[in-house]
């Protein structure tokens, strides 16, 4: 039986899973395996109108992998609260660094890996703004010509906080560049080969250099790629509505929020799966 009808949204990245309820998400045996493969295949999934309760979308992404639970500015163990309005989340001034590009978890504070999946549920959104949008980084590097894939598989990136908050926070107090200083860099490959043998490109806007290139230079290359990357017609850009869920692979997939502004009442309920591979 055919546990899940997946309608793709475009070519390129995203998937509506159609006629799937928040009970069966969590009751149906069936159904974790069934997600896991069209993630992979399409590399963002979206469940509209799906009003899971915060408790059911942690049980039903404890059941794609293990989650994270530290700490979320929220009630119930698992749930990241994502919001601007720092009364809901203290630490709301850094989400607005996912208004640019980034795949999550590139510049982990310990040795864990970037993140397997991330789900999002719409509890308010905003007026004007706030949609997220999903580009395929297993696609842009599917794209690319035979000879710069050669030339870009040597390459290794450092990625920091610092290049990921400086976008947001072009004018930072000595205390806020102390705090990104402190926080630990880390060094990625370009190019990220996956353990299922797939590759694909680790962009976005923790990449502070690319090693042992002129800096210029390699900035040019990582923007070059990143706007190819991210060109219109390679993206899938949810509107969002209050209820809907969307999952993404965070392995394979870049993505950010359009900005909306600080006052809004947009509210995202966050689960993440933790990753199972780490980028090499
Ligand atoms: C995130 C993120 C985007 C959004 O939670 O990691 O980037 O649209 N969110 O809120
Ligand atoms: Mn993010």
């Amino acid at each position: 039986m055919t546990t899940l009808t997946v309608e793709k949204l475009n070519h390129e990245i995203g998937a509506e899973i159609i006629g799937l309820d928040a009970d069966r998400m969590t009751s149906d045996e069936a159904v974790p395996g069934a997600v896991l493969e069209a993630l992979e295949a399409n590399g963002v999934l979206v469940f509209r109108g799906l009003y899971l309760e915060p408790e059911a979308q942690v049980a039903f992404c404890r059941t794609l992998g293990e989650i994270d639970t530290s700490a979320g500015h929220h009630p119930v163990d698992g749930i990241y609260r994502v919001s601007l309005d720092t009364s809901k989340n203290s630490s709301a001034s850094y989400l607005r660094g996912t208004f640019d590009w980034h795949i999550d978890g590139c510049t982990p504070k310990d040795d864990t890996y970037p993140q397997m999946a991330t789900v999002l549920s719409a509890k308010a959104v905003a007026v004007r703004g706030g949609e997220t949008e999903f580009a395929s980084t297993y696609r842009a590097y599917d794209r690319l010509g035979a000879d710069e894939k050669k030339r870009l598989a040597a390459l290794r990136v450092l990625h920091s906080l610092e290049a990921s908050q400086r976008p947001v926070t072009a004018d930072p107090t000595p205390q806020q560049l102390e705090y990104w200083r402190r926080w630990p860099t880390r060094e990625h490959p370009l190019v990220w080969t996956h353990k299922s043998g797939r590759r694909s490109l680790v962009l976005g806007t923790s990449t502070d250099h690319v090693v042992g290139m002129d800096r210029a230079q390699g900035r040019a290359l990582l923007d070059d790629l990143l706007a190819r990357c991210t060109a219109p017609e390679y993206v899938y850009r949810h509107e969002w509505s209050v209820g809907d869920t969307v999952i993404w692979d965070n392995r394979g997939v870049i993505h950010r929020a359009a900005p909306y502004p600080e006052d809004s009442p947009r509210e995202m309920l966050r689960t993440t799966v933790l990753g199972d591979e780490p980028i090499q």
